[in-house]
């Protein structure tokens, strides 16, 4: 026998070996639990419901209907109307960079120069500030205030 031969004949020995196992790899973990394994969704799981995104900022019975909380870190001021409505602002005066430090009579006070703010929009009342302070995007579920 010719080495051409022994080496043909190897290679597909090789081939067929090689076939055989992907073959039998295949069908052994076709069936396996690992391949029937559900993927991800978007249900709750047992850490919970999917939509749990967001910074926690407060409880939301720390803010108190027609005034308001400020927070110190992330500086956010959240204001709550009578009727519930939660938002929630920038608490870094647009002025010189103070932080706002009381919330009353509807309006959000700077203590450095003076400027008051809307609590539902955040719009400057009273200077010297000339913009208003900046709205922060919230979520409220389960009686807590969250960034969105
Ligand atoms: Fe707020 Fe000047 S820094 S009014």
């Amino acid at each position: 026998m010719s080495e051409a031969g022994l080496s043909r004949r190897a290679v597909l020995r090789g081939t067929l070996v090689t076939l055989v196992g992907g073959v039998a790899g295949y069908l052994a973990t076709r069936n396996s639990a690992a391949a029937k394994a559900r993927r991800g969704t978007t249900a709750a799981n047992a850490y919970g419901a999917a939509d749990q995104s967001g910074r926690l900022l407060a409880a939301l019975d720390k803010v108190p209907q027609d005034g308001g909380l400020i927070i110190s870190d992330p500086p956010i001021v959240l204001t709550r109307t009578v009727t519930g409505d939660v938002h929630a602002f920038s608490a870094v005066c647009p002025h010189q960079g103070c932080k706002v430090d009381r919330v009353s009579a509807g309006k959000i006070d700077c203590p450095c120069h003076g400027s008051q703010f809307d609590v539902n929009t955040g719009d400057v009342i009273t200077g010297p500030a000339t913009s208003g302070l900046p709205s922060i995007p919230i979520a409220v579920r389960e009686g807590s205030v969250y960034t969105s």
